[in-house]
C-alpha cells in the first residue's frame, strides 16, 4: 500500500503559530500539588516548584499555559491564592470534590511561567462570579500601580504588572456539570459584558469566549451561534474542547480521531463566519482549541472521590500507550492544518493529570509516550504550514466510514529552507509506504527520519523505562531523485526532516 505526498513551498496555509503548542495547568488532582509544586523535592526552588518539571516543560516545547482551570475555575476565588501563604484559606473544590489549600496561587504561578519560559493564559470565573471579580483580577494582574488591587499585588511582592495578554471568559459554560452552567443566551451576554468592561482597563487583551465542551454536545453549533451573536465584536477567539479515547476495542476508529477534530474545527469556523456575515463585520474570529488530548474519561482514574475532600488526590492519571501517542501526533497534524484559524491550542493537561509529564511525589519524573510527538512537532514545525497534496489508501472504520490510512502535514522555514513532515499510519495492521515528492523544494537532503511505533500498540512508558517506547531512527527510507520513500509501520507516527 502506498500513499503520496507532494510538497510545494508556493502553497502555504499560514505561519506556524507558536501558541499551537500550549498546555494547561489546572488545580486538579496532582497537577499542581506534587506535580509542578513539591517543596520536599530535591530540585524544588524557593516557591517549592520542581526544577525537573520546569526542565521537561521546556523540553516539551510548551508555548502557553492555561490556568487555573478547567472546571476548577468556575468556583475559584483568585484572592484566596495571593498574599502570605500561611494566611490563605483552604476551600472546598466542588468541581473535583477536593480541598484546595491555596498554597499555590496567581503570583507563584506567574513565577513558574517565567522559570518555564511560557506565556500564561488566564481564565476568569464566570460560574459563581461575574464582571466585577474579573475586573478585580485584571486590575491585580495588569495595572501598574495606584489602585487597590494593583497596590495589593505590589504589597504581595510583585512590583511590575504581570501584563497577561490572553484571557478565557469562563470555562465550558455549556456543560451541565459546570458550576454556574448557563444557557447560551445567558453566557453570551455575560461574556460580552465582561469582555467590554475588561477592555476598558486594557483594550489590547486577547479574549476567548467559551465554545462547546465537545462536538458531541447536544447544543453544539447552536451554542456557538448564540454566544457569538451576543459577543462576536467583543472577543477574539471562540474555544473548542475535545477528548478522544478508544471505545469497545475499536482501535481503527480511535486512530481516526483527527477526522473528528478536522470536522469540529471546520464547523466552528463556518458558524463564526456565518455570524460575521449576518452582523456585516470584517473581523475574523480565531479558534482557541484550549483543551485537547486523549482522555479515558469513563475509566476509574477519572472518578472524583465522593467520601471525603482530599488534597491533591490521584485523579485522571491516564497512562498512555503508543496508539494514544499516534493519536496525539495526528491531532497536532489537524491543528497545524488549520493554523489559518486555530491560532491557539492547549494540550490538556501538563503534569500528572492526563499529561505527557508524570511525577512521583518527592521522587522521579518521566515522559509518557504522548510527550514525544508533541515535543518533536513543537521543536521542528517552524516557518509556514504547507498546503500539502496527500493521496492515501483508505479503509472503513465504524465511526468515520472510509478513513484515509495516512494523514500528514509539512512545515517549511523560508529562511533556512528546513522542511519537516509529520505523518501517521492509522492502519492497525498494515505497513504503508509514503512517497514524498520533493520536486518543488530545490536541493534538500534528508536530515533525519524518526518513527514512534511498537509491535504492541498498547506498550506504555513507566517511571523505570520511558525510553524504549520513544521514537527511534527509521532506517526504511530510500531516495530516487526527487522521490523520498518512507516506510510507515502500522499504528505509527513519523517525522521526516529535510534541509
Ligand atoms: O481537563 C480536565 C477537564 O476537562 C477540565 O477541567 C474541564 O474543562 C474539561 O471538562
Amino acid at each position: 500500500l502506498t500513499a503520496s505526498l507532494t510538497l510545494d513551498p508556493a502553497f502555504t496555509i499560514s505561519p506556524v503559530r507558536r501558541r499551537t503548542f500550549g498546555s494547561f495547568v489546572e488545580h486538579l488532582g496532582r497537577c499542581v500539588y506534587t506535580g509542578l509544586h513539591d517543596p520536599a523535592h530535591p530540585t524544588a526552588d524557593a516557591d517549592g516548584f520542581r526544577g525537573d518539571v520546569v526542565g521537561l516543560t521546556r523540553e516539551l516545547g510548551v508555548s502557553t499555559v492555561r490556568y487555573p482551570g478547567g472546571n476548577f475555575v468556575s468556583g475559584y476565588r483568585w484572592e484566596d491564592g495571593v498574599g502570605p501563604v500561611g494566611a490563605r484559606p483552604a476551600r472546598l473544590d466542588l468541581a473535583w470534590h477536593s480541598t484546595e489549600p491555596n498554597t499555590v496561587g496567581l503570583d507563584e504561578f506567574m513565577r513558574w511561567c517565567a522559570a518555564a519560559g511560557v506565556e500564561p493564559m488566564m481564565a476568569v470565573n464566570l460560574g459563581t462570579r461575574g464582571v466585577q471579580e474579573a475586573l478585580d483580577l485584571l486590575e491585580y494582574c495588569n495595572v501598574a500601580a495606584g489602585s487597590h488591587f494593583s497596590d495589593l499585588r505590589r504589597a504581595n511582592g510583585t512590583e511590575q504588572p504581570h501584563n497577561i495578554r490572553m484571557w478565557c471568559l469562563g470555562n465550558e459554560m455549556d456543560g451541565p456539570w459546570q458550576i454556574g452552567h448557563k444557557t447560551a443566551q445567558e453566557y453570551g451576554r455575560l461574556a460580552a459584558e465582561t469582555a467590554r468592561a475588561m477592555r476598558m482597563i486594557d483594550p489590547d487583551l486577547e479574549l476567548v469566549a467559551c465554545g462547546s465542551s465537545s462536538s458531541a454536545m447536544p447544543t453544539f453549533g447552536a451554542w456557538e451561534a448564540t454566544v457569538l451573536t451576543e459577543a462576536y465584536e467583543q472577543v477574539d477567539f471562540i474555544s473548542a474542547h475535545a477528548y478522544y479515547f478508544e471505545e469497545d476495542g475499536d482501535l481503527a476508529s480511535f486512530l481516526g480521531s483527527a477526522i473528528n477534530m478536522d470536522r469540529f474545527i471546520e464547523d466552528v469556523v463556518a458558524t463564526a463566519d456565518a455570524v460575521r456575515a449576518a452582523q456585516k463585520l470584517t473581523k475574523r474570529l480565531h479558534i482557541s482549541f484550549d483543551e485537547w488530548n486523549v482522555w479515558y474519561l469513563n475509566a476509574a482514574p477519572s472518578k472524583p472521590p465522593t467520601d471525603d475532600w482530599p488534597v491533591a488526590p490521584v485523579l485522571l492519571e491516564d497512562h498512555y500507550s503508543v496508539a494514544d501517542a499516534v493519536v496525539v501526533g495526528n491531532l497536532l497534524i489537524s491543528l497545524l492544518r488549520h493554523s489559518d484559524r486555530v491560532r491557539s491550542a492547549s494540550l490538556a493537561q501538563l503534569v500528572n493529570v492526563i499529561a505527557p509529564i508524570m511525577t512521583e511525589p518527592g521522587g522521579r519524573i518521566w515522559r509518557q509516550t504522548t510527550f514525544h510527538p508533541f515535543a518533536l512537532t513543537s521543536r521542528y514545525a517552524v516557518g509556514d504550514v504547507l498546503r500539502v497534496e496527500l493521496s492515501s489508501p483508505a479503509a472503513p472504520t465504524a465511526k468515520f466510514g472510509d478513513t484515509p490510512l495516512v494523514d500528514a502535514i509539512a512545515t517549511r522555514d523560508a529562511g533556512t529552507g528546513a522542511v519537516a513532515v509529520f505523518a501517521v499510519n492509522r492502519s492497525v495492521s498494515e505497513p504503508l509506504v509514503l512517497d514524498i515528492d520533493l520536486r518543488a523544494l530545490g536541493a534538500v537532503e534528508l536530515v533525519e527520519c524518526v518513527t514512534l511505533a511498537n509491535p504492541d500498540p498498547y506498550a506504555r512508558a513507566t517511571a523505570d523505562d520511558d525510553r524504549s517506547v520513544a521514537p527511534r531512527e527509521n532506517t526504511a527510507v530510500t531516495r530516487e531523485g526527487d522521490l523520498l520513500r518512507v516506510e510507515l509501520p502500522p499504528v505509527s507516527w513519523t517525522m521526516v526532516r529535510l534541509a
